[in-house]
C-alpha cells in the first residue's frame, strides 16, 4: 500500500503513515498531499481499523511545511488549487470515521502545523517546535491554519501565532491546549499507538458517532448541535453495541463489541 512519499503499515487497530521525505524535513509537495489524502480516504473503509497515526520520517521534523520550492513559482490560480488540495486532506481527516493522531517529533511548521491541527490528537516530543511562519515568506497559511488555529486556541492566541510567525516549543503548545501530551522523543510513536489502542477498547460505532457529532457540532449553533446529538444518541440505541455495552456493565464483564 506504499506510495512514492509515504510508508503505510498496520499496527494493531491503527495504521501508521510515515511521510518519507526526511531530506527536506518531510515538506509537503502536491504529490505527497494527494497521496496522503488518498490514503486517509482509502483507509476509512478498511474493516477493523480504529485510527491512523501520522508521523514524519527521521528525527528532525514531523513536517517543516508545504514544499517552498514547489510553491515558489506558482501563480495565483495554481496557488489556490494547491491550497484546495491541502483542504481536501484537512476535510478527509476531519470527516474520517477513523481517529487521527499526529505523532510530532521536531518541527511542525506551516503546512506541518496545519496537518497536525487537522488530526483529532497531537502527541508531541519534548523538542517539538510549532509555528505558522508563512507571513515571513510573504504568504499566509493555506492548508487550513487561518481557520483551525482560531477554532482551537481562540482568536487572541491564534492571531499571535498567525501574525508574528513565531515558533513555540512543546511546553508552550501544551499550555495553550494545542497538543494533548508531551513525551520524550522515543515515546512519541508508542504513546500515539497506545492512544488508538485505548480508544479501540470502546464501542467502535459510538466512537465514530461521537467524533462525527462533535465535528459537525463545531459548525452549528448550540441549539442545532444539541438536536443533532439527540438524534445520534437515539440512533446508537438501535445498535447491538449499545445492548452489549450496557448488558456487559450490568453483568460485570468486559463488553464484546461488533461495531454495529
Ligand atoms: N520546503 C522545502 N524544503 C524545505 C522546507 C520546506 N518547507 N523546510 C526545509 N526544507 C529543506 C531545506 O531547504 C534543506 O534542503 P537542502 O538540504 O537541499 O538545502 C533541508 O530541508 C534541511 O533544512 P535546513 O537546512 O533549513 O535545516 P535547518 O535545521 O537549518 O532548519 C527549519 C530547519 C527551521 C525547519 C528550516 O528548514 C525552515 O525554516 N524551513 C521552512 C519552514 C517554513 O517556512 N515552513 C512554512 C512553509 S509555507 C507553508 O507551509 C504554506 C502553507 O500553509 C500551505
Amino acid at each position: 500500500m506504499d506510495s512514492a512519499n509515504l510508508r503505510i503499515e498496520t499496527r494493531g487497530p491503527a495504521v501508521l503513515i510515515t511521510i518519507d521525505r526526511a531530506k527536506m524535513l518531510n515538506a509537503l509537495d502536491p504529490v505527497t498531499l494527494q497521496e496522503l489524502t488518498a490514503a486517509v480516504q482509502d483507509l476509512a473503509s478498511k474493516p477493523g481499523l480504529v485510527g491512523v497515526v501520522i508521523q514524519g520520517a527521521g528525527e528532525k521534523a514531523f513536517v517543516a511545511g508545504a514544499d517552498i520550492a514547489a510553491m515558489a513559482h506558482m501563480g495565483p490560480l495554481e496557488a489556490q488549487r494547491h491550497s484546495e488540495t491541502g483542504h481536501a486532506l484537512v476535510k478527509a481527516l476531519r470527516s474520517s470515521p477513523l481517529v487521527s493522531v499526529a505523532a510530532v517529533k521536531g518541527y511542525a511548521l506551516g503546512g506541518g502545523l496545519e496537518l497536525a491541527l487537522a488530526c483529532d490528537f497531537r502527541i508531541a516530543s519534548e523538542d517539538a517546535q510549532f509555528g505558522a511562519p508563512e507571513v515571513g515568506l510573504g504568504v499566509i497559511p493555506g492548508f487550513g491554519g487561518t481557520q483551525l488555529l482560531p477554532r482551537l486556541l481562540g482568536e487572541a492566541r491564534a492571531k499571535e501565532l498567525l501574525l508574528t510567525g513565531d515558533r513555540i516549543d512543546a511546553s508552550r503548545a501544551l499550555s495553550l491546549g494545542m497538543v494533548h501530551r508531551v513525551v520524550p522523543k522515543d515515546r512519541v510513536l508508542d504513546e500515539s499507538l497506545a492512544l488508538v489502542a485505548r480508544i479501540a477498547k470502546n464501542g467502535p460505532l459510538a466512537v465514530r458517532v461521537a467524533k462525527d457529532v462533535a465535528q459537525q457540532g463545531l459548525e452549528l449553533p448550540l441549539e442545532h448541535g444539541l438536536a443533532l446529538e439527540a438524534r445520534a444518541f437515539g440512533t446508537v440505541f438501535a445498535s447491538r453495541d449499545q445492548k452489549e455495552g450496557m448488558k456487559a456493565f450490568l453483568e460485570k464483564r468486559p463488553p464484546r463489541y461488533e461495531g454495529c
